[in-house]
């Protein structure tokens, strides 16, 4: 091959790799949105020492003991509360944003609307949980 087919193949190579990754939901995976948007409280580990969870009035859970306490993981509980439908366990006045608001509008600003429907927002809360579910211990 020479030196100008060689850089070209490079380039096809570099442009498809781009392409399947545009494919993955824009590039967004679980454990990019939850160290992105969730680990400022509950920690990279989940186990809720982010930088933020000082200045909160109620202390982040640890999110690795899910599990745990639940006795299976709650991922419908999950889905319901990271959304934003279900209210956090005991508090009326939730200190947690709430992700399916966010991520709708966040979609919409940024990608013309087209990710930003409720299919497209209800996979990154699942890939999310995902995450959270791949961060048990037991
Ligand atoms: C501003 C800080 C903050 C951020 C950011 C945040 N959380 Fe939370 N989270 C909390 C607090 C505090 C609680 C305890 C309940 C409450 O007061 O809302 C909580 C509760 C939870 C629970 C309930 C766990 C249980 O014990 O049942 C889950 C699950 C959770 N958060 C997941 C997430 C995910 C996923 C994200 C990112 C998409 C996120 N949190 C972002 C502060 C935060």
């Amino acid at each position: 091959m020479s030196p100008i087919n060689f850089q070209f193949a490079i380039a096809i190579i570099l442009f498809a790799a781009g392409q399947a990754h545009a494919d993955d939901n824009a590039g967004v995976s679980g454990e990019k949105d939850f160290n992105m948007y969730c680990a400022e409280c509950h920690a990279e580990d989940g186990k809720g020492e982010g930088p933020k969870a000082f200045g909160l009035s109620v202390k982040p859970p640890d999110l690795t003991q899910l599990t745990a306490r639940y006795g299976e993981f709650p991922a419908e509980k999950l889905a319901r509360m990271i959304d934003g439908r279900e209210p956090a366990p005991g508090h009326e006045e939730r200190e947690m944003p709430l992700w399916g608001k966010w991520f709708k509008l966040e979609a919409a600003e940024e990608l013309g609307g087209a990710e930003g429907d409720e299919a497209s927002v209800q996979r990154r809360v699942r890939n999310v949980i995902e995450h959270i579910e791949s961060l048990q211990q037991q």
